[in-house]
């Protein structure tokens, strides 16, 4: 049972508390404007996975907001660290978020010494289901992309995101792909979007402001070029990933899951594909898996 969690605002200089006393102001950024920007890492045999790749991401997304750390990054590791350890999760995921912090509700920035809010929690997740979805394989359906220009931060503003997920829900999908105006896949509403030519060569599109710079998208394309599979980095249509010989989403929550069908058309002979699979199996081996006894400092 996952139940404390780590909040630092104005109130608190930073402590752990019991997940239903934790709490931030009514007047927080993040509440009120969703000014604020996160990460999720995934937690496996308790240790945290990636977590470079995911600092370097949080401080890419906090200097686009022109965002300070509320603490430093040696301190940050540590608090990640306690908080896993004070929740005993084995696998699971890490969530950490920091805001603009709590101030008059006005549009434009407050005052500089104003504190970011930082809030860090853990949460277990299925192992077992996750791998059956991984078994079976798992359906997808198109909607527009209707989000904002800047799908490269990892902002708290998931409005599109979430109503992507849900009409995706209702119609019996596990995720939304969403589509630009040109008729080609961006991402996922939670996750990265890839395909498999006949050809074996392995397609997803190239990082730019459309899309999010998913830490398993980038470990997924070390885990290619290691095994000397073909990639290309470029736009795909909904047409071609319909008549690709494999597909599969990426995030580190879902890990990579083979995508059976898409709008209703089988994908391959809807199974799980050969290529994918050896890629799941093979990325999940080079990723890193943090020391978790940090020395504090
Ligand atoms: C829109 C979007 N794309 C892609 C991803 C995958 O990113 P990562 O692999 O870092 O989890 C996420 C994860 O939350 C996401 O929200």
């Amino acid at each position: 049972m996952s139940r404390i969690a780590f909040v630092k605002d104005a109130f608190s200089a930073g402590s752990y508390v019991h997940r239903r006393e934790a709490g931030v102001s009514i007047e927080d950024r993040g509440f009120l404007f969703s000014d604020g920007i996160y990460e999720v890492c995934e937690i496996r045999g308790g240790g945290l996975v990636d977590e470079q790749r995911h600092l370097d991401r949080y401080q890419s997304s906090l200097a686009s907001l022109q965002l300070i750390s509320p603490m430093s990054l040696r301190s940050l590791q540590l608090v990640l660290r306690e908080t896993i350890r004070r929740n005993r999760v084995c696998d699971g995921i890490l969530y950490f978020q920091v805001t603009r912090g709590a101030a008059r509700r006005d549009h434009g920035f407050p005052a500089p010494d104003v504190p970011a809010t930082l809030v860090v929690f853990a949460t277990p997740i299925d192992v077992a289901a996750r791998e059956e979805k991984a078994r079976t394989g798992v359906t997808v359906v198109t909607l527009p992309d209707e989000r904002w220009a800047r799908r490269d931060i990892k902002t708290t503003s998931l409005l599109p995101n979430v109503l992507a997920k849900q009409a995706a829900r209702e119609a019996g999908a596990y995720e939304a792909w969403l589509v630009d105006e040109a008729g080609t896949v961006t991402e996922g509403a939670s996750t990265n979007a890839w395909i498999i030519a006949g050809d074996g060569t392995i397609v997803t599109r190239a990082l730019s402001h459309d899309i999010l710079p998913g830490i398993s998208r980038s470990v997924i394309l070390d885990a290619a070029r290691d095994l000397q599979m073909k990639v290309e980095e470029r736009p795909f249509t909904v047409e071609e990933a319909k008549a690709a010989s494999e597909a599969f989403l990426s995030s580190s929550s879902a890990i990579l899951l083979p995508i059976v069908g898409i709008d209703g058309a089988r994908i391959g002979n809807g199974k799980p594909g050969p290529v994918t699979l050896r890629l799941r199996a093979f990325s999940r081996g080079i990723s890193q898996i943090s020391d978790m006894h940090l020395p504090s400092i």
